[in-house]
C-alpha cells in the first residue's frame, strides 16, 4: 500500500506533491520520491525513509518550476526499501518517469522478455518492469495514451499507476487495476491520486476511477477511457465534504475500523504471486518463492509476542496437521530466557507486524546462537526481523496504523495457511483433496468475507451496548478457535480496558468456572466443528452458574444462549477468518462505545521496540 501522487496545473509541481505525499504517508513511510519534466528532461528526487529525508534533499537543491509531474511515498512489497526502489522509477532511456502501487505478479516474465530487447534495470522492483515495457510500447505506437494501453494490456496483478514522459509536457497519465486511485477536478488544475487527502485542500471535486481504467490529465482537461482499448469513458463529478483526516482513513472514525475492513483485500494481496494458477480450470498451486530453496523443516520453533503470538498458536494446529511437522509456540519474552532445548534440522518462524519487537528479535538471536535457520514472517519490508532472517516472507497486510493489530494478524493467518499447505505438499503428506479445497475456497474467501463485514458490524454494535458495563469477560474456545479466544480477549482489554481472559474451553472446570455470575459473561467461539458438542457441554456448565453468553456460531447449529452470533460458514480453517473480524468488531464498537482512545490505546505503543 503506497501514497501516489500526479498533477498537472498551473503551480510549481515539487511542493504541491510533496504536501500532497505528506497527506499520504499513512500508506507507506519507508522510502519517497517526486519527478518532474523541465526542458525535455526528468528532474528525478528520491529518498530512502520518511518524507522528511525527501524533503532534506529537495532544500539542497534547485528545484524545478515545472508545473506537472509525480511523486510517491513507498510501502516497499518488492525490493528492500532503498534509494535504488524508490519511487518513481525511469525507464531505460529516461523518458519516462512512473509511479507504482501495486503488485505487477508476471513481472518476472516480462522482465526477461525486455533484458533480450536490450533493457537494463537499476532496481530489484516490479515497477520498473512496467515503465520500461511503457517504453517499449511507446516504440511502436505513436501516442503515449496508446503505449500505455498497449502496455498494461500485457500485465497481470494490482496496479495504480502515473507516469510523466519527456515528449509529453503538461500531460499526466494514471491507471488502475485493484490499487485505489481518484481523480481530483481543479480549476486550472488536475490530479491524480491514491486517495483524496493528496488534494484535498485544493479541490472538493473527484471523480472516482475504475479497475481497467486510464486517465490523461493536463491542466485544463481531463478523460478517461478503458484501458484495454482506449473506448471513452464518461464519468460523474462528485463533490467531497470530508476533512483531511477523516479522508486518510477512508471516511472511518478510526483506522481501527478502517483496517478491520480492509481485510478481504489483505487476503487477496497476501495471495498475490503465491498461487501459480495454469489455465482457467486449475485450483492453482501455492508457490513461495521465499522458501523454495529451503527443505520443509523436522520441527517448527515459532517465537512471537500478543497478536502475533496468537496468530502462531492458530497455525501450529494446520501446520502439524497438514505438514505433519511438530510445532512449538514460543513466547518471545519467555523463549529468549530460557536455554530451549532445539535439534538439528529444526526452523526457527519469527511472526512479528512491525519486524522491530525486542522480545522477538532477542528470540531470533538465541535461536541463532543455538544454529538454527531463521525464517521471519514480516509487514514491513526492510524491518530488523527481515534483515536478521535467513529467509523472509512478507504479509503483503499495507501499514498497520492502529495500535491494535486486526488486518496484519488476518495476513498472518493467511501466510500460516499457505505454508502448511506448502510444505504439505512438499513432502508428500497432504491429500490432494484438502490442498485443492483449501486452495480454491482461500481464493474464494476475501469476496465472502467482504460482503459479511457490514452485518457483522451492525451485530458487534448491538451486542456492545448490552455488555459495555461488564467488568470481566470470559473468551472461550476450542482447537483453532482457542488461539482466536486469546485473540478477542486480548482486542477487548486492550482497547475498551475492560478485563477478559481467553481460555480453552475445557479448561474451565479446572478452576476458572468459579468465576461465573451473572455479572461475568462468556463469549464462545461455538461454531460447527468436531469439537462443536465439547463446547457446547461447556456453555452449558456456565449457564449453570448463570453466566450469560454470547456466541460465534454458524447457521443450523442447535444451542440455546443469550446472544447467538451467526456468521456465514465456510470450509474449514478458513472459518477462523470470519470469527476473527467478528471478535475484532465487538471490541471495536465498545471501546467506541465507551468513549476510549481506539487507535492510540493508554500504555500502548504499535512496536515495542523495548524489553
Ligand atoms: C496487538 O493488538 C498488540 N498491538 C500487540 O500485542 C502486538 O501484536 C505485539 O506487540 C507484537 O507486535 P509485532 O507483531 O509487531 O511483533
Amino acid at each position: 500500500m503506497c501514497g501516489i501522487i500526479g498533477y498537472a496545473g498551473h503551480r510549481p509541481a515539487v511542493p504541491l506533491i510533496v504536501e500532497g505525499l505528506r497527506r499520504l504517508e499513512y500508506r507507506g513511510y519507508d522510502s519517497a520520491g517526486v519527478a518532474t519534466v523541465q526542458n525535455k528532461e526528468i528532474d528525478l528526487v528520491r529518498a530512502e525513509g520518511k518524507l522528511a529525508a525527501l524533503d532534506e534533499k529537495l532544500s539542497h537543491i534547485n528545484v524545478t518550476n515545472s508545473t506537472f509531474g509525480v511523486g510517491h511515498t513507498r510501502w516497499a512489497t518488492h525490493g528492500v526499501p532503498v534509494e535504488k526502489n524508490a519511487h518513481p522509477h525511469l525507464d531505460h532511456d529516461k523518458n519516462i518517469a512512473m509511479i507504482h502501487n501495486g503488485i505487477i505478479e508476471n513481472y518476472q516474465e516480462i522482465k526477461a522478455e525486455l533484458v533480450t530487447k536490450g533493457y537494463e534495470f537499476r532496481s530489484d522492483t516490479d515497477s520498473e518492469v512496467l515503465v520500461n515495457l511503457i517504453a517499449e510500447g511507446r516504440k511502436h505506437n505513436d501516442t503515449m495514451l496508446k503505449a500505455v494501453s498497449w502496455a498494461l494490456n500485457q500485465v497481470e496483478g494490482a496496479y495504480a499507476i502515473a507516469l510523466v514522459a519527456v515528449d509529453e509536457p503538461g500531460t499526466v497519465y494514471a491507471a488502475r487495476v485493484s490499487s485505489p486511485m481518484v481523480m481530483g477536478v481543479g480549476v486550472g488544475e488536475n490530479f491524480v491520486a491514491s486517495d483524496i487527502p493528496a488534494f484535498l485542500p485544493y479541490t472538493r471535486k473527484v471523480v472516482f476511477i475504475e479497475d481497467g481504467e486510464l486517465v490523461k490529465i493536463t491542466s485544463s482537461s481531463w478523460e478517461v477511457f478503458r484501458a484495454e482499448n482506449l473506448a471513452p469513458v464518461e464519468k460523474e463529478v462528485q463533490t467531497i465534504n470530508w476533512d483531511v483526516q477523516a479522508a486518510q482513513k477512508g471516511g472511518h472514525k478510526h483506522f481501527m475500523i478502517k483496517e478491520i475492513f480492509e481485510q478481504p483485500k489483505v487476503i487477496s494481496d497476501c495471495l498475490a504471486g503465491r498461487i501459480n494458477i495454469n489455465s482457467s480450470t486449475d485450483i492453482g498451486e501455492v508457490v513461495l518463492p521465499e522458501i523454495s530453496a529451503m527443505e520443509p523443516p523436522e520441527r517448527l520453533h515459532i517465537i512471537a509476542c500478543g497478536t502475533s503470538y496468537h496468530a502462531g498458536l492458530w497455525g501450529k494446529y494446520l501446520i502439524e496437521q497438514w505438514a505433519k511437522i511438530p510445532v512449538d509456540v514460543e513466547i518471545a519474552s519467555e523463549f529468549r530466557y530460557r536455554d530451549p532445548l532445539l535439534s538439528k534440522g529444526s526452523l526457527a518462524l519469527a511472526i512479528s507486524q512491525s519486524g522491530e519487537t525486542a522480545d522477538t528479535l532477542a528470540g531470533i538471536k538465541l535461536a541463532k546462537q543455538k544454529g538454527l535457520p531463521i525464517l521471519g514472517l514480516c509487514n514491513v519490508v526492510g524491518s530488523s526481523v527481515a534483515r536478521e532472517s535467513d529467509y523472509i516472507m512478507y504479509t503483503q497486510a499495507g501499514p498497520e496504523i492502529s495500535v491494535a493489530s486486526t488486518k496484519a494478524m488476518c495476513s498472518q493467518l493467511t501466510a500460516l495457511l499457505l505454508l502448511a499447505l506448502y510444505w504439505g505438499k512438499r513432502k508428500g503428506v497432504l491429500d490432494e483433496e484438502t490442498y485443492s479445497r483449501a486452495v480454491q475456497d482461500l481464493r474464494n474467501l476475501p469476496s465472502i468475507l467482504d460482503a459479511e463485514l457490514p452485518a457483522m458490524r451492525a451485530r458487534a454494535k448491538e451486542l456492545s451496548r448490552e455488555y459495555s458495563e461488564a467488568n470481566s469477560f470470559f473468551y472461550l474456545g476450542r482447537g483453532q478457535y482457542f488461539p482466536l479466544a486469546l485473540e478477542g480477549a486480548l482486542k477487548l482489554k486492550e482497547i475498551s480496558y475492560i478485563h477478559a481472559e481467553g481460555y480453552a474451553a475445557g479448561e474451565m472446570k479446572h478452576g476458572p468456572i468459579a468465576l461465573i455470575d451473572p455479572k461475568f459473561p462468556t463469549f464462545a467461539m461455538a461454531l460447527k466443528d468436531e469439537l462443536f458438542p465439547k463446547v457446547k457441554s461447556n456453555l452449558v456448565e456456565v449457564q449453570a452458574r448463570g453466566g450469560e453468553i454470547i456466541a460465534l456460531t454458524n447457521p443450523g447449529v442447535e444451542l440455546d444462549v443469550e446472544h447467538r452470533w451467526i456468521l456465514p460458514e465456510v470450509w474449514g480453517p478458513l472459518n477462523a477468518f470470519m470469527a476473527l473480524p467478528a471478535l475484532q468488531l465487538f471490541a471495536y464498537e465498545t471501546a467506541d462505545y465507551l468513549g476510549k482512545d481506539v487507535d492510540q490505546p493508554r500504555n500502548l505503543a504499535k512496536s515495542v521496540t523495548v524489553e
